[in-house]
């Protein structure tokens, strides 16, 4: 019985290593299965044979079908042996369905206004300016995620969280632990409770006053103190590595096309394509992951009730029957209907503001240093292998004195 049911072409792993040489390139694997299978099976670390999307429209599809679930509790690690997964904590929305996740994203959409977009977008441009400035002052080489991509989304989060400014400093001390890879287990479990206790603190201090920002306004919700804390928890998760890689790891992108980099310089009306292209192109937050609540057919497959199914963006965002040819980074591309910011219910809530800041920053900073490149060799750029978030650890950077 077991051959009857047994799938028709062997199970994959799910390909991780990326070609040697580009550090913008997709484990190679990914495009021959896209290729020949774009839904495949995947066996699991843990065993579970479920299913691998590396198509466009397929994975696209399985994000739109409410009959995939993203209940964390439901389904298996695609990259490790952990053991059943627990359900979300509370406030975290990523990992929940409707009508629970429909109540948060609600109330959270209705807080990223028109006008809080505005306000935002003015600070950061004076945050990215000031940052600048700081750069300039020290001189080259400096280390480009540790002097900008990392500070500027960390504020920013700040900005919309509502944290005073006196708190900052110990805020951003905690988020730089957990950002680098070099602490120790220790040292970022420390920083992790210090943040949580400090958003609970935060909340109960808005609670009391509420102040004219995102938690602040939320205070007035029927959100329990709990969830407006893991709310703060998420946002600050989801927020902050994804966008300093982009920025990072964008620099990266455009040093090592020098033509796009170029067309960007002299065309800065090519800023807003040039962000859909290069979150196209990176694709640093990769793979989502759903289970099958039912049984589905889909792409001449049947998915089964209780089955993963691990999407592939990075995949999904370099096929050829969506986007010409792919490999290449081309800002002049229309790139909408990529899928680096996910599609679905769940797209992700901070795009706005992600995008603001990359509209903002990466052209500012190519404006200031007009001969800013890399202070190594492309090959020493350290590269965040193997992390949730793809991108660099490191990106040092120089310039000419003026
Ligand atoms: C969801 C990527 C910036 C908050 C997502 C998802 C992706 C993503 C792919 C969907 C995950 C899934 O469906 O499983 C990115 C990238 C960013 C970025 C690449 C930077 C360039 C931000 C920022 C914030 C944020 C700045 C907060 C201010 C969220 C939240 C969700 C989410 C709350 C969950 C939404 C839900 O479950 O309904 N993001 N994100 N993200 N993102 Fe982002």
């Amino acid at each position: 019985a077991a051959r009857e049911t047994a799938p028709p072409t062997e199970p994959v792993t799910l390909p991780t290593t990326r070609p040697t040489g580009c550090p913008f390139d997709p484990p190679a694997e990914l495009a021959q299965l896209r290729e020949r299978q774009p839904l495949s099976r995947m066996t699991y670390p843990d065993g579970h044979i479920g299913w691998l999307a590396t198509g466009h429209s397929v994975v696209r599809a399985v994000l739109a079908d409410p009959r995939f679930s993203s209940r964390q509790e439901l389904m298996h690690h695609p990259l490790a042996d952990i053991g059943e997964l627990p359900p979300a904590t509370v406030g975290d929305m990523t990992g929940i369905d409707a009508p629970e996740h429909t109540r948060y994203r609600r109330l959270l959409m209705g807080k990223f206004t028109v006008r809080r977009m505005r306000e935002l977008t003015e600070r950061v441009e004076q945050i990215t300016a000031e940052h600048l400035d700081a750069m300039e002052r020290q001189g080259g080489p400096v280390d480009l995620v540790e002097a900008y991509a990392q500070p500027i989304p960390a504020l920013m989060i700040c900005e919309l969280l509502g944290v005073p400014y006196a708190d900052r400093e110990i805020f951003q001390r905690h988020t730089t632990t957990l950002l680098t890879q070099s602490t120790d287990q220790e040292a970022q479990y420390a920083a992790l409770t210090a943040l949580q206790e400090y958003l609970h603190a935060l909340v109960l201090a808005k609670r009391a006053e509420p102040t004219d920002d995102l938690l602040g306004d939320l205070t007035t919700s029927d959100l329990t103190d709990e969830e407006l804390t893991g709310i703060g928890g998420l946002l600050l998760a989801a927020g902050l590595d994804t966008t300093a890689n982009m920025l990072a790891h964008g620099t990266f992108a455009l040093l090592s096309n020098p033509d796009q980099l170029a067309a960007l310089r002299s065309d800065p009306d090519l800023a807003d394509q040039a962000v859909e292209e290069l979150m196209r192109y990176l694709t640093v937050a990769d793979p989502a992951v759903r289970s099958a609540l039912e049984d589905i057919e889909l792409d001449g497959r049947l998915i089964k009730a209780g089955e993963t199914v691990t999407l592939s963006m990075q995949a999904a965002n370099r096929d050829p029957q969506k986007f010409p040819d792919p490999d290449t980074l081309d800002l002049r591309r229309k790139a909408t209907g990529h899928l680096g910011f996910g599609h679905g219910i769940h797209q992700c809530l901070g795009q706005q503001l992600a995008r603001v800041e990359m509209r903002v920053a990466l052209p500012a900073l190519l404006t200031r240093f007009p001969t800013l490149r890399l202070a190594v060799p492309a090959e020493e750029v350290p590269l965040r292998t193997g992390m949730n978030i793809y991108g660099v650890h490191r990106l040092p950077v120089t310039w000419d004195k003026e």
